[in-house]
């Protein structure tokens, strides 16, 4: 008989915890969401003392299910496993939740937490101890002396205190789950750039991350402007493409027909540039953008992706097919909130890229904010704070990558360090910078 429900969309995380509750642990998959509570509900055999909701439900989803579980048996102990926390009171009042676990705590941790609620459940008179003969079924490190000792030292009301004190703890673990740290075992190919708000700087930092990472991968990156209807790589660059995304698209199997297609920048890097009219948006459907940017990938040593300010339809499919996700926003309380929700909402669909920077970009002293504030709002701390700077503007009207047009501008030297956070490799060189020089000279 199992003790325990984890209903989550995570296989992995399903995984873990059936390594470490063994055959106390009963799953059932997020995924039969789909056809609603009652089908969710429906699959549960035993009757649970614990439930554990997450990762990967969304708080409607986890009301629902736990409102349903709790129709069935009112003592039931809920563990939320999520990160977040700064809306986690809303949580706690809708469910009547007992605990909140981040995902990424320790194997010792989350056994603990769950056996400490167990344990307190039985004391509460909320559920009846569990049988020894299933635990004896159960896995390894059941660890039934903690669950006795535990139980005979709390009392109820001790236990609730102690049960409070863990979601306090557990809680400032669960901020760096939400957005995980870079992780060395995904190589960066696809890079999407995004931001919940327009003009906060994508398309300044996809430009100047391919000619960056040109300049160690030469001829070995293209970047695809995926701003459907407005996007302005092209321009940027002062390039006059002839060919557009939706050409791209539909030669999106055919490597030599892309090949002969692509535009190329004097900086060592190609382009797929914009549809050059709007209405040609309409014939770029998301699935099709996503098989051009694998087939891409498949081309190229980095894939850059502008994207259309929110998150459309393109702009999801962008990020789903990528390895590093970077997103910017200004420092302005509306942008960050925005940043914080996109994160949320991108966490819910499990579509953070494996490899995520946040980039503060356009920020200027004396506003009322400083970075910290933005940490506070968005759950997470920026990876790269570039300043206002005029060097921005003036490359751009120049109609030169930032980086390379005045390498000593303070906004040229943060979004450098964006570049050495995908390829650590990307160090400006004397020869890079004086080759550049040379070339820019009038001739
Ligand atoms: N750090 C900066 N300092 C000064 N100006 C900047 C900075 N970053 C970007 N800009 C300027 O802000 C404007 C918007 O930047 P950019 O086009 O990169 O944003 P975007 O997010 O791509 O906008 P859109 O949503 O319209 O595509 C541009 O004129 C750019 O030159
Ligand atoms: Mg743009």
């Amino acid at each position: 008989m199992t003790r325990y429900l984890l209903v989550s969309r995570s296989a992995e995380y399903e995984n873990r915890l059936r390594r470490l509750l063994g055959a106390r642990l009963q799953t059932v998959p997020g995924e039969y969401l789909a056809f609603g509570t009652t089908e969710v509900v429906g699959q549960v055999q035993d009757d649970p003392a614990v439930a554990l909701l997450g990762p990967l439900l969304s708080f409607d989803e986890s009301r629902s299910i736990a409102a349903a579980l709790r129709e069935k048996n009112a003592g039931l102990g809920i563990i939320v496993v999520r990160e977040q926390r700064s809306d986690l009171e809303d949580w706690v009042d809708a469910m009547d939740i007992q605990a909140v676990l981040s995902p990424e705590a320790t194997d010792t941790t989350t056994l603990d937490l769950v056996e400490r609620l167990d344990a307190w459940l039985v004391t509460a008179g909320r559920a009846q101890p569990y049988s020894g003969d299933a635990i004896a079924s159960g896995v390894e490190e059941a660890s039934t002396l903690t669950f006795v000792e535990l139980a005979a030292d709390d009392d109820a009301t001790d236990g609730e205190d102690a049960l409070d004190a863990e979601v306090a703890d557990e809680s400032s673990a669960v901020e760096a789950w939400v957005l995980p740290p870079m992780d060395p075992a995904v190589r960066s190919e696809v890079i999407t750039v995004a931001a919940p708000k327009g003009g906060q700087g994508k398309t300044t930092m996809a430009v100047n991350l391919a000619v960056g990472l040109a300049e160690v991968a030469p001829n070995s990156v293209v970047i695809v402007d995926a701003d459907l209807q407005f996007g302005d790589v092209a321009n940027v660059l002062d390039l006059q493409p002839t060919r557009d995304l939706a050409d791209f698209v539909r030669a999106a199997d055919d490597e030599v027909q892309i090949k002969t297609q692509l535009v190329r920048h004097s900086d060592d890097f190609f382009v797929v540039p914009a549809p050059l009219s709007p209405e040609f948006a309409d014939d770029i459907d998301a699935a099709s953008l996503g098989r051009l940017i694998d087939q891409l990938a498949k081309m190229f040593r980095y894939v850059i992706v502008d994207t259309t300010p929110g998150l459309g339809e393109h702009t999801i499919t962008a990020l789903e097919h990528a390895t590093d996700g970077v997103f910017v926003s200004s420092l302005t309380v509306a942008s960050l909130r925005a940043l914080r929700t996109e994160f949320q909402l991108l966490t819910e669909l499990g579509l953070i890229p494996r490899n995520r920077h946040i980039v503060l970009n356009n920020v200027e002293k004396n506003t009322g904010l400083i970075p910290a504030d933005a940490t506070a709002i968005i759950g997470a701390e920026a990876d790269v704070v570039v300043p206002r700077s005029q060097g921005v503007l003036l490359a751009a009207n120049a109609g030169a990558p930032l980086i390379h047009h005045d390498p000593r501008d303070s906004a040229a030297k943060a979004v450098r360090a964006l570049v050495q956070r995908v390829d650590p490799a990307a160090v400006p060189t004397r020869r890079r910078i004086h080759r550049k020089a040379r070339q820019d000279e009038p001739e």
